[in-house]
């Protein structure tokens, strides 16, 4: 049977999107390629264990012996997520940005062309970008110029993954999604943060005046725009993907608190991120023309939806707080080697 590698598929996007394949692509067996870093969680694919199309492999995106273990058989295509994700650590210490967003980029694009794999699709970010001023958007030939460690990590990511189709025939598609919402997406990211918070009726920390704006997606929707662009992106293109929905932080804030009847007493105007860029807007015009995807998911719907599954699923953010999470593998797998 033919394999597809996800790289990353315990995190939030892709844990999400293995679930998406493996019932989207049911000729393909599903390889989830990850390292359990502190961002990993099986317990988002709990119920998977046996699933006869579903394959876990432990392993390190930098590293090329554990990227040759997730290669054996017939790999058809690649999904590359796996990454270090959040701009705060990356302010803190980058070097894991550099080590796996960078040299395990390049590490994989080598696995893959010795392997002859018929696409491979480079989940970039439309932080790659930087930031906008109070009008126009992000469009495919916008120059990269990205402020923070963690996407100036990605552009390198995003070039390399260029430079592959351009030097070698690589067929390869990136993709610039804008940020995403909904289950599983770690506490540390803003809005699992705020849901969590609020329940716990904990500050919620808001940085700077809280007018940054960003885009936001439904995780589904990216989702589905990654198979699309799997099955029938053009090699050697970049599409942007994005929910057409700009939001201020403090309205997503006041937004949450509403529809969970938590008080807006509970918002606490924190120091500003350093470089905290001011406004992401994505033109999805190209994916929507090209290979027609556009999102299935309203905000006024998604939303509320999304805190219904974190007040739902109360033990799982319990666990990622805790620290508890790290121990699903163990129960699943044995012990870590
Ligand atoms: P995440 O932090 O939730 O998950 C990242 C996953 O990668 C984790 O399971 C982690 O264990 C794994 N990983 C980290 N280092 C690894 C390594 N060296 N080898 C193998 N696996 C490793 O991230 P996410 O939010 O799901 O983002 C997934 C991808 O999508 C990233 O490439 C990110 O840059 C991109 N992206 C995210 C967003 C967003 O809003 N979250 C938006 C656009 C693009
Ligand atoms: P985040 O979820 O970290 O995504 P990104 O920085 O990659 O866009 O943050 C989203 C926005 O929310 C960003 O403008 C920073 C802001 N933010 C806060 O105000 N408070 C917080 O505690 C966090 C984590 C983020």
């Amino acid at each position: 049977m033919k394999k597809l590698v996800i790289t990353g598929g315990a995190g939030f996007i892709g844990s999400n999107l293995v679930r998406l394949a493996l019932e989207r692509l049911p000729q393909m067996e599903i390889v989830n390629f990850d390292a359990l870093t502190y961002a990993g969680n099986l317990e988002n694919l709990a119920g998977l264990e046996s699933h006869p199309r579903y394959r876990f492999v432990k392993g390190d995106v930098a590293s090329p012996e554990d990227v040759a273990k997730a290669f054996e058989g017939d790999v058809a295509g690649v999904l590359h997520l796996a990454a270090e994700s959040h701009v705060d650590r990356s302010i803190q210490d980058a070097s894991a940005f550099v080590r796996t967003n960078v040299v395990g980029t390049q590490v994989l694009l080598d696995a893959a062309r010795r392997k002859g794999v018929a696409k491979f699709v480079h989940v970039s970010t439309d932080e790659v970008y930087g930031s906008l001023g109070a009008t126009g958007k992000f469009i495919e030939e916008t120059p990269l110029a990205a402020n923070s460690p963690y996407s100036a990590s990605k552009a390198g990511s995003d070039l390399l993954a260029r430079a592959a189709h351009h030097t070698h025939g690589m067929p390869v598609c990136i993709t610039r999604c804008s940020n995403n919402y909904g289950p599983y997406q770690f506490p540390e990211k803003l809005l699992p943060l705020v849901i969590s918070n609020a329940l716990e009726n904990k500050p919620i920390p808001v940085y700077g005046d809280g007018r940054n704006v960003r885009d936001w997606l439904y995780v589904q929707d990216h989702c589905e725009a990654l198979l699309r662009v799997y099955e029938a992106g053009k090699p050697g293109e970049v599409y942007n993907i994005g929910g057409n929905n700009e939001l201020e932080n403090l309205y997503l804030v006041k937004q949450v608190l509403s529809l969970l009847g938590k008080p807006e007493s509970l918002i606490t105007f924190v120091k500003d991120r350093p470089g905290h860029d001011r406004r992401y807007a994505i033109d999805a015009s190209k994916i929507r023309q090209d290979l027609g995807w556009e999102p299935a998911h309203r905000f006024e719907q998604a939303l509320p939806k999304t805190i219904e599954w974190y007040r739902n699923h109360e033990a799982w953010w319990r666990h990622v707080k805790s620290g508890e999470y790290r121990d699903y593998y163990e129960r699943q797998y044995g012990k870590r080697s």
